[in-house]
C-alpha cells in the first residue's frame, strides 16, 4: 500500500510506490515441486526451488491458496484460515519459507478467500446447526419459495422453489437446501462453498482480525479472490451479475477493510490486489486511485474473456488482435491518472498463455518471449504465472479421466447429461480448461520431471522433456527464462519502463502490435509481429523507423533483428 499517486511524467507529489518497479510471481503450491513424494507440490518443494525465483529477479510471490481445505476446489474452499493444510506442510515450514523468502529480499504474498468458506469451516458447521446459531447470518439463507413460484435446479424461474435463478460458477444452481433447517444457502462456487454475509459486523471483524493475524506473522499482502462478489444486494437476490457482484457495499467494505488492517502498518511495503471479474475501467479507477484507501491494483478480466463465445466461457471464439489491443490499451488509457494496472495473460485460472494466444509448436520460444515482451512493457504490475517462465503449454489431455478441475468436470458432466457430444466438449476443454495451466512444473528431463518421486496428482504436460527448467535455462539465447529475467530487470532499472505513459500505435493493424512509451525525454518503440510470417514495417508508423542511425535495441528475442523486417513472432524494444 502507499499513498503515491503517479501519472504520465511520473511522480507527482510524493514518490511512486514500490511495486510500480516490481513483478509477481504466483505459485500453485499443488503443482511447483513436490518435496515428500506424496504427488502434491509443498512447501517443502517452493523452498527447495526459492534460488530459481531469486535468479529470476521477481520481487514478490504470491502463494495460492495453503490454508486447511477439503480441497474440493484446490484449497480455494477453506475450513481454517489460521492453519495450513498437512497437504503442503505446517506452520513452522510456513514461517521458515517466510523468513527465506525475506532473506532473498522477496516478499510473499498470501491468497484471501473470504467471499466464501469451506462447507467444513466451523463457522458454516455452527451456522447449518440451526436458524438460531449465533453465526446463521454469517451466510446467506432463504426460505424456499412456494412451488411454482421460484427457479428449479435446471434455472428455469416459476419451475421449483429456489430463491433465484442465480447459477454457480461451477455449473449447476448457486442454491443448496440445508435439509436440517429447511432454508437454502447461497454459494456462488461449489455446492461446498457457501457464501460469507458481508452484511454481518461480526463476520467482518473476524475477517480482519484473521488478516491482521497472517500480517502480524510477516506476510506483505494479499492477492484477494473475487473480491468483488462480497457485497450481494441484501434486499434483492434477484437473477442478474449486477445483483452479486458489485453491491452498493463494496467500497465502504474495502475501506473498512483498509482502516482496520492496512492503515496503521506504515513503514512496511505491502501490496494488495483484488481479483475481479466483471469489473469496468471506471470502478477500477475507484478501486486503486491512492487516496480512496481501497486496493493497490485489481485483476481485471475484459482481455481474458475476448475469446469467450455467447454460451459459456468454453464457447471458444478465435483470437483476435485487434480488440485485444483496444481492450489493453483502454485500461492502459484508463488508469493512467489515477489507480494502477496489474498486468497479466495467463494464471491458475486460465489457459497456458502461449497455447492461447501464441504458438506453442514451431515458434514456442519466440512467441512466448513475444507475450511476455509486449506484456512487461505495458505500464502496471506484471505478474507470472509459475511455468509461463520457460514457455509450457496447455496439457494436452484427450480424456476426461486426465482432468482433476471441479469446474471442468462439473460443466463436461451436466453437458453430457445434456445431450452434448463429449468430443466436442473435451476439444473445448483441451483449449480451456484450468487444468491445462495446473501440470506439476517440469524442473527437469526424465520420468518424474524433477517434481518429485510420487505419481504427481494431474498429469505432466507430455512435451516435459524437452520443456522443462533445466533444459530452457541451459538454452542460451533461446531461453524464455532469461528473457524474463531480462525483462525484470529492466523495470527495475528504468523509469520510463515503470512510469511511462502508453500509446497505441496502428490501433487496426490485424498482426502488429506497435506502441511507446514515454517517460520525460525518454521514449521506448515495442514493435511486436504477432503472426507466423515476416513483417515489414511501414516506416511512416513512427519517426525512428526512417532514421539513417539504427536505433538502440532494448530488448528482441531475435539476434540481430534490424531494420523494416520483423522475422516471425520477433518483439523489438527500440530506444527512440
Ligand atoms: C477465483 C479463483 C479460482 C476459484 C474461485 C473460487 O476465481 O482464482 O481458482 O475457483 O475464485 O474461489
Amino acid at each position: 500500500m502507499s499513498d503515491s499517486t503517479t501519472n504520465d511524467t511520473g511522480p507527482t507529489t510524493t514518490p511512486p510506490a514500490w511495486w510500480t518497479t516490481a513483478t509477481v510471481y504466483q505459485i500453485y503450491p499443488r503443482s511447483f515441486a513436490d518435496s515428500n513424494g506424496d504427488g502434491v507440490g509443498d512447501l517443502g518443494g517452493i523452498r527447495q526451488r526459492l534460488g530459481h525465483l531469486h535468479d529470476l529477479g521477481v520481487d514478490v510471490i504470491w502463494l495460492s491458496p495453503i490454508y486447511r481445505s477439503p480441497q474440493a476446489d484446490n484449497g480455494y474452499d477453506i475450513s481454517d484460515y489460521d492453519d495450513v493444510d498437512p497437504l503442503f506442510g505446517t506452520l513452522a515450514e510456513f514461517d521458515a519459507l517466510t523468513d527465506e523468502v525475506h532473506a532473498l529480499g522477496m516478499k510473499l504474498v498470501m491468497d484471501l478467500v473470504v467471499n466464501h468458506t469451506s462447507d467444513e469451516h466451523p463457522w458454516f458447521v455452527e451456522a447449518r446447526s440451526s436458524r438460531d446459531a449465533p453465526k446463521r447470518d454469517w451466510y446467506l439463507w432463504r426460505d424456499p419459495l412456494p412451488t411454482g413460484q421460484g427457479a428449479d435446479a435446471a434455472g428455469t424461474p416459476g419451475a421449483g422453489s429456489h430463491p433465484t435463478a442465480w447459477r454457480s460458477a461451477f455449473s449447476g444452481p448457486a442454491w443448496t437446501l440445508d435439509e436440517g433447517t429447511g432454508q437454502y444457502y447461497l454459494h456462488m462456487f461449489a455446492s461446498k462453498q457457501p457464501d460469507l454475509n458481508w452484511e454481518n459486523p461480526d463476520l467482518r471483524r473476524a475477517v480482519f482480525d484473521m488478516m491482521n493475524r497472517w500480517l502480524d506473522r510477516g506476510v506483505d499482502g494479499f492477492r484477494m479472490d473475487v473480491i468483488n462478489h462480497i457485497a450481494k444486494e441484501p434486499t434483492s437476490l434477484a437473477p442478474g451479475a449486477s445483483h452479486f457482484v458489485m453491491g452498493g457495499q463494496i467500497h465502504d467494505h474495502l475501506r473498512e477493510m483498509h482502516r482496520e488492517v492496512f492503515a496503521h502498518r506504515t513503514g512496511r511495503e505491502l501490496i494488495t490486489v483484488g481479483e475481479m471479474p466483471g469489473v469496468t475501467v471506471d470502478d477500477a479507477k475507484l478501486f486503486t486511485a491512492a487516496d480512496r484507501h481501497e486496493l493497490d491494483m485489481v485483476f481485471q478480466f475484459e482481455h481474458v474473456g475476448l475469446d469467450h463465445g455467447p454460451a459459456s466461457k468454453f464457447d471458444n471464439l478465435p483470437f483476435d488482435l485487434v480488440a485485444l489491443k483496444r481492450s489493453l490499451s483502454r485500461w492502459q488509457e484508463g488508469l493512467a491518472d489515477q489507480g494502477w494496472n496489474s498486468l497479466y495473460l495467463g494464471n491458475h485460472d486460465q489457459p497456458r498463455s502461449v497455447s492461447r494466444f501464441g504458438d506453442d509448436g514451431r515458434y514456442r520460444f519466440e512467441s512466448a518471449t513475444l507475450l511476455a515482451t509486449v506484456l512487461h512493457l505495458h505500464r502496471g504490475t506484471p505478474y507470472v504465472y509459475q511455468g509461463d517462465e520457460i514457455g509450457m503449454t496447455n496439457a494436452g489431455f484427450t480424456s476426461i479421466e486426465q482432468y482433476r478441475d471441479i469446474e471442468s468436470i462439473n460443466w463436461f458432466d451436466e453437458s453430457v447429461a445434456a445431450g452434448a457430444d463429449p468430443e466436442h466438449l473435451l476439444e473445448a476443454l483441451r483449449f480451456r480448461s484450468r487444468d491445462n495451466a495446473r501440470t506439476p512444473v517440469p524442473w527437469s528431463g526424465g520420468a518424474a520431471a524433477g517434481f518429485g518421486t510420487g505419481t504427481p496428482w494431474i498429469e505432466l504436460v507430455a512435451n516435459h522433456d524437452t520443456v522443462n527448467v533445466e533444459a530452457d535455462r541451459a538454452a542460451g539465447e533461446r531461453s524464455v527464462f532469461e528473457h524474463y529475467r531480462r525483462l525484470i530487470a529492466l523495470r527495475h532499472e528504468s523509469p520510463v519502463v515503470a512510469l511511462g505513459s502508453f500509446e497505441l500505435l496502428a490501433p487496426d493493424d490485424e498482426r502488429l502490435y506497435a506502441f511507446t512509451r514515454t517517460l520525460g525525454d525518454e521514449q521506448l518503440l515495442v514493435l511486436a509481429n504477432w503472426s507466423g510470417e515476416a513483417y515489414e514495417l511501414d516506416p511512416a508508423l513512427h519517426p525512428a523507423l526512417r532514421r539513417r542511425s539504427v536505433p538502440q535495441v532494448v530488448i528482441g528475442n531475435v539476434p540481430g533483428g534490424a531494420g523494416l523486417t520483423l522475422a516471425p513472432w520477433e518483439v523489438r524494444v527500440l530506444r527512440s
